[in-house]
């Protein structure tokens, strides 16, 4: 049995769509219900031409987020509030198209309704009205013939316009303001009645958390098969400096976790390097680790911090593996049949904490990488005590760089020593040329990031000249 009964509201209305588990949002809004607003164009997550707002109650408060209606399985809609484009029209336009129109932001118009969208989410979400934020939010909608500038006036002047400052009731502030048509403030208490649904627990099930990468990757498959949706509960803790990271936390809230800010100064920068807004609200720390792509961040990133992963049998019992012994060969990982990621953990020493993250890719933002790498040290005045050097793109799998690990440790910090580092490390790869650059390229990127790692880490004990 792979259909599922999802009862939610669509827009002002109570549905149940009798379809299938693995069915995305975007054909069930635009093929049965005939909204045709939401438009399709890749389907790979890549656009926002598809997006939606995704309301839903969590830890007790409705919160909306935008999400990209063409990755989103019809069986994550169950109890929510589904919002298109024609759920946000009222007999005027709003504030917001009135804006995108007013200063040339709309050409044809086909991702417009993308963009009324993510702007309509930074609205319900923002704390504080942030040119950059804003334009982070609509990082993930592509337009082709407007061109970006009318629609960043368009942020612009509706940040002049609605400043968002003591804003107690958001929802109720922009109905008031018209952003939001007026059912908005009946959605709460109405969702709270539809009851829970159980889907049965199959051995061969897909296991799905956010599907970002699932249904890039199989759409036609999934929606023809038994599918596990993973419930999500999102939790960062720190108890005894040890940092507990539950799998199913997306990237965009690790992104505003404040104990992950304290603890990596740069850590939210870093976050926006991966994928765009609507894709962080989806995408999860335990698909990027079992998904196993060689240049999966958040692999890389928890591969510099020694991380341990916490892993839970169909019948509950647990069991610890290091997130370097994870990963075996290309997307093979040390996971049995029915077992899932539950946490991911890994020791905080003592404040300032050495890390660093460096990403390049072919686009600074929304891009995947072609060379990733994160290094963490833990220094004795100026002796390295312990050293977690990682790197993406340049194997088959997520790389712990173990030999240019061990022979970092115990060494005075001098120049030599990280260009040592850097040649052990080129013996631990093996990159291969693709579209993402040749093999000769990326064992340059890797050198590179790594002198970078050090020369951001550690710029008063080395000579940058010398080393670059
Ligand atoms: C437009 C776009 C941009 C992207 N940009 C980036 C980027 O910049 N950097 C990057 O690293 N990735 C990027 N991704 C890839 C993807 O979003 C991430 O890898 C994401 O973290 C996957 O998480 P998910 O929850 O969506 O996984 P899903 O698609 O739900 O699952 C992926 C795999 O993991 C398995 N799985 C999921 N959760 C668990 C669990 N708890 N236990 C065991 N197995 C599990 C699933 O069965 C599946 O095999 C991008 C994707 C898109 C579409
Ligand atoms: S159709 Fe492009 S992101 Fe969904
Ligand atoms: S207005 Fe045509 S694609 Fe944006």
């Amino acid at each position: 049995m792979n259909k599922i009964s999802a009862t939610f509201i669509l827009n002002h209305r109570q549905v149940t769509a009798k379809v299938a588990l693995g069915m995305v949002a975007l054909d069930y809004i635009r093929n049965l219900q005939k909204l045709t607003g939401s438009k399709q164009a890749c389907r790979t997550g890549d656009c926002g031409a598809c997006s939606v707002l995704l309301g839903r109650h969590e830890k007790g408060k409705l919160i909306y987020h935008a999400v990209n209606s063409c990755l989103l399985p019809m069986a994550a809609v169950h109890g929510c509030h589904l919002v298109t484009i024609e759920g946000l029209n009222t007999a005027e336009l709003n504030p917001i198209q009135q804006a995108v129109l007013d200063n040339g932001g709309v050409q044809c118009g086909f991702c417009s309704p993308g963009f009324v969208v993510a702007m309509t989410a930074y609205f319900l979400n923002a704390q504080t009205a942030n040119l950059d934020e804003f334009v982070d939010a609509v990082a993930g909608n592509l337009c082709r013939c407007s061109g970006y500038m009318g629609i960043k006036r368009a942020l612009r002047q509706l940040l002049q316009q609605y400043p968002l400052n003591n804003s107690e009731n958001r929802l109720q502030d922009l109905i008031e303001r018209q952003i939001l048509p007026d059912y908005f403030v009946a959605i709460a208490p109405r969702l709270a009645e539809i009851p829970i649904l159980k889907t049965p627990s199959n051995h061969d099930a897909i296991m799905v958390a956010g599907g970002t990468d699932l249904f890039v990757q199989r759409p036609q498959l999934l929606a023809a098969s038994q599918l596990k949706l993973l419930e999500s509960n999102q939790e960062i803790t720190l108890t005894q400096q040890q940092c507990r990271i539950t799998a199913s936390t997306t990237l965009e809230t690790l992104k505003n976790s404040p104990l992950l800010q304290s603890l990596f100064p740069q850590f939210k920068k870093e976050m926006e390097m991966i994928a765009t807004t609507p894709i962080r609200q989806r995408a999860t720390v335990g698909g990027n680790l079992a998904n196993a792509s060689p240049i999966a961040d958040m692999a890389i990133f928890f591969l510099a911090l020694a991380a341990q992963l916490e892993l839970r049998s169909l019948n509950g019992e647990t069991r610890s593996v290091r997130l370097q012994d994870f990963f075996q060969t290309y997307k093979q990982i040390d996971l049995q049949a029915g077992e899932q990621i539950a946490a991911l953990s890994f020791s905080c020493p003592p404040q300032p904490i050495l890390f660093s993250f460096e990403k390049v890719s072919k686009r600074q933002y929304s891009d995947i990488a072609s060379v990733n790498s994160a290094l963490f040290l833990e220094l004795e005045q100026e002796t390295i005590k312990t050293a977690h050097l990682s790197a993406g793109g340049v194997a088959a799998i997520p790389l712990y760089l173990a030999k240019t690990c061990a022979y970092l440790q115990g060494k005075a910090i001098s120049n030599e020593v990280v260009k040592q580092a850097v040649n052990i490390a080129q013996t631990e790869i093996s990159p291969i040329s693709d579209q993402r650059g040749s093999a000769e390229y990326k064992r340059l990127l890797l050198r590179q990031l790594i002198i970078a790692h050090f020369l951001k880490l550690l710029p008063d004990l080395l000579n940058a000249e010398d080393l670059l």
